[in-house]
Formats: structure tokens, sequence, C-alpha cells
């Protein structure tokens, strides 16, 4: 069983659950066996806070010429006819009042593997909402970057 969101101290997770979504989504097929790079779908725009969700017109760049005709790539492609976003359920979060930025992470050498695991060996992503104070100061321990309360919380 891969265990998401391992972060420095390994996996933090207790039992993990498969989340249902709207299309049956799989990164082990793109990412893993495909080979698709992370950032091809999750695209960090500007500011950099967000690394973003796909939408299904940028799905359907691959899909509209489909070699597979299947329940699930026509249910994407009558989201991107309607011009709908499709309404992924999210699995990880950290509170509004704590500061947190993918892109400078990115920069300063932390991989998409260090915090969410790999997810390219999965079929569906499991349930995992709580990114814990303690994950993130375990990392910055070890890299010797603040730990002071200010650094990750707003205190005005
Ligand atoms: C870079 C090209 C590419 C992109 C972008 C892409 N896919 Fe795929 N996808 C593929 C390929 C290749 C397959 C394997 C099946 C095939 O040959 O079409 C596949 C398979 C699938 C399947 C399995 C088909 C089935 O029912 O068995 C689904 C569902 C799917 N993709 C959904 C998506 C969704 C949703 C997105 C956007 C978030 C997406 N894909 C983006 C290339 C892509
Ligand atoms: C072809 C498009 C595509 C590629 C390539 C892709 N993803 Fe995704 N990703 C998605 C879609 C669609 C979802 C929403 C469905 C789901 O959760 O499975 C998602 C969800 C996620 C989530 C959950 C976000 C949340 O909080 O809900 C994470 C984390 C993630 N991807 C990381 C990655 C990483 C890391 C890679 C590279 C190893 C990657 N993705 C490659 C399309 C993609
Ligand atoms: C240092 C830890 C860390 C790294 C590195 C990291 N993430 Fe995240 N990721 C998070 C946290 C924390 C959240 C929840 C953020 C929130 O709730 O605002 C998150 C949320 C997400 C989400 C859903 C919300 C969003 O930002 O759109 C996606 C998708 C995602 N990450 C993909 C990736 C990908 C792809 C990479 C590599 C390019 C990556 N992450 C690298 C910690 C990380
Ligand atoms: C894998 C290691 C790692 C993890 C895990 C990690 N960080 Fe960091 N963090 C770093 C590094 C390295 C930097 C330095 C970035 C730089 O030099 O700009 C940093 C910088 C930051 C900054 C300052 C940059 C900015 O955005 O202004 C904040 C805030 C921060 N981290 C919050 C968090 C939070 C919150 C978490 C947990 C959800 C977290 N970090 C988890 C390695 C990590
Ligand atoms: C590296 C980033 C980081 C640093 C540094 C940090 N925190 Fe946090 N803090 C978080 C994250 C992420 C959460 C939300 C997850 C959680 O509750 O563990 C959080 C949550 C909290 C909460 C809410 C806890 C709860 O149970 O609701 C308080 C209070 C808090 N932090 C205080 C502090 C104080 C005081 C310091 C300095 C001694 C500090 N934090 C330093 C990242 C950080």
């Amino acid at each position: 069983m891969v265990c998401f969101f391992a972060l420095a101290a390994g996996c933090v997770g207790t039992a993990a659950t498969a989340i249902k979504q709207p299309l049956p989504f799989s990164h082990k097929e793109h990412s893993g066996e495909l080979k698709q790079e992370c950032r091809l779908c999750h695209v960090n725009p500007d500011p950099g806070k967000f690394e973003g969700m796909p939408d299904a017109a940028s799905c359907m760049n691959c899909h509209s010429n489909p070699k597979v005709d299947t329940p699930a790539i026509r249910q994407l492609a009558a989201y991107a006819r309607k011009h709908r976003n499709i309404p992924w359920v999210r699995v990880s979060s950290i509170p509004d009042f704590v500061l947190f930025n993918h892109r400078k992470h990115i920069a300063a050498g932390a991989s998409c593997q260090d915090c969410h695991g790999d997810v390219s060996e999965s079929d569906e992503m499991t349930a995992r909402t709580d990114f814990k104070q303690q994950d993130c100061l375990q990392c910055h321990r070890a890299k010797k970057i603040s730990t002071e309360c200010g650094f990750c919380h707003d205190l005005g």
C-alpha cells in the first residue's frame, strides 16, 4: 500500500481510503506507465502558491483524438463541450492560517514526492487531508530552514 503525504519522516498517515472522483482518472496510467511529467497537468500558475488542477480542455488535448471510446472518456468530453470544470475532490490541504507556497519549495529543491508520496504508483488518490505542523518542521530542521512561528504563520 502506497502511503501518500509521506513527509520527510516517512509515512505518517493512518489507514488509507480511496477517494471517489467524478472520473476514474489514474496517475499510475498517466504518470507511471505513460511517464507524463507532473507539470504537464499541474501547471503552477502565478503567483505560484497552488499547483493547480487540470481542466477538461487540457485533458482533451490528448483525448479528443481517441484511440479509446469508453464511458469515462465520453464523460470527459461532455465536461469539455459544456466548458465545465471537472469537480475533482480535493485530498490535501492545510488551514488558511498557514503560509505555504509550492513554487518556492520546488525552487529550493523539494520534489513532489517529498510531500505527496509517489502518486504515480497508484490508480486512486487516498484521503489524507491533514499536513501536520510536525511534518513541515521536520524537513525545515533537517535543511536548516527557519522554524520560527512567524515564518509559517502571519502574526500580523
Ligand atoms: C499527454 C496526453 C494525455 C493527457 C494530457 C491526458 N491523457 Fe488520459 N490517457 C492518455 C493515454 C495515452 C491513455 C491510454 C489510453 C489511450 O491510448 O487513449 C489515457 C487514458 C485515460 C483514461 C482511461 C480510459 C478508459 O476509460 O479506459 C482516462 C479516464 C483518462 N485518460 C482521463 C484523462 C483525464 C481526466 C485527463 C485530464 C486530467 C487526461 N486523461 C489527460 C493520454 C493523456
Ligand atoms: C494527465 C494529467 C495529470 C498528470 C500528468 C499528473 N496529475 Fe496529479 N492530478 C490530476 C487530476 C485529474 C487530479 C484529480 C483527480 C485525482 O485526485 O486523482 C490530480 C490530483 C493530484 C493531487 C491531489 C491534489 C489534491 O489536493 O486534491 C496531487 C497531490 C497530484 N495530483 C500530484 C501529482 C504529481 C506529483 C504528479 C507527477 C508525478 C501528477 N500529479 C501528475 C492530473 C494529473
Ligand atoms: C513541501 C511540500 C510540498 C511539495 C514539495 C509539493 N507539495 Fe503539493 N501540496 C502541499 C501542501 C501543503 C498542499 C495543500 C495546500 C493548501 O491547502 O493550500 C498541497 C496541495 C497540492 C495540490 C492541490 C492544491 C493546489 O495547489 O492546486 C496539488 C495538485 C499538488 N499539491 C501537486 C503538487 C505537485 C505536482 C508537486 C511537485 C511539482 C507538489 N505538489 C509539491 C505540499 C507540497
Ligand atoms: C521537503 C522539505 C520541506 C517540507 C516538507 C516543507 N518545507 Fe517549507 N521550505 C523548505 C525549504 C528548503 C525552504 C526554503 C525555500 C527558499 O529558500 O526560498 C522552505 C521555505 C518555506 C517558507 C518560506 C518561503 C515562502 O513561501 O515565503 C514557508 C512559509 C514554508 N517553507 C512553509 C512550509 C509549510 C507550511 C510546510 C508544511 C505544509 C513546509 N514548509 C514543508 C523545505 C520544506
Ligand atoms: C514550518 C511551518 C510552521 C512553523 C515554523 C510553525 N507552524 Fe504552526 N502550524 C503549521 C501547520 C502546517 C499547521 C496546521 C496543521 C496542524 O495543525 O498541525 C500549524 C498549526 C498551528 C496551530 C493550530 C494548532 C491546532 O491544533 O489547531 C497553532 C496554534 C500553531 N501552529 C502555532 C505555532 C507556533 C506558536 C509556532 C512557533 C513555535 C509555529 N506554529 C510554527 C506550520 C508551522
